[in-house]
């Protein structure tokens, strides 16, 4: 129990920090790369993979504390149809590599593991 609540405590205060460090930078025109993977992972993943990227569905996998690159890897395999899939594919098609970077940065931050 004591452990969940540090998870969890931990991945708040790691949400805070990526939030804040995705709020825009003024005077620079044009996104950074891995701009907004919170956002973007809010509005179009965290429907299936859960705002906690902990699923509440049996045939969707679970993305908290997944590696990074991993994250990244899979979904440049969805998009360039180097991995079959669902739902995958069509979510992966129109994402460019910065947002993908930005995804995975944000996906790995959630949760416990590294
Ligand atoms: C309609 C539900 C749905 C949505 C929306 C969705 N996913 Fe998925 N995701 C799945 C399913 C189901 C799988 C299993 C592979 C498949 O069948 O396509 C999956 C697999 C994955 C995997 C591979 C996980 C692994 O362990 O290999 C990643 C990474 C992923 N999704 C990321 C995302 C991201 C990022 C988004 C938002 C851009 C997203 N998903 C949106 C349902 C969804």
């Amino acid at each position: 129990m004591k452990k969940i609540l540090m998870c969890a405590a931990v991945a708040l205060v790691t949400y805070a920090v990526v939030a804040q460090g995705q709020e825009g930078h003024p005077g620079h025109p044009g996104q950074p790369p891995g701009h907004g993977g919170a956002e973007h992972f809010e509005q179009y993943c965290s429907g299936c993979h859960g705002s906690d990227g902990i699923s509440g569905a049996e045939h969707i996998p679970n993305l908290a504390g997944q590696k990074k690159e991993y994250i990244a890897l899979q979904l440049r395999d969805f998009r360039d149809k180097k991995r079959p899939g669902t739902v995958m594919p069509a979510m992966a098609a129109n994402l460019q590599d910065s947002h993908i970077e930005g995804i995975a940065a944000f996906v790995s931050s959630l949760g416990c593991g590294r």
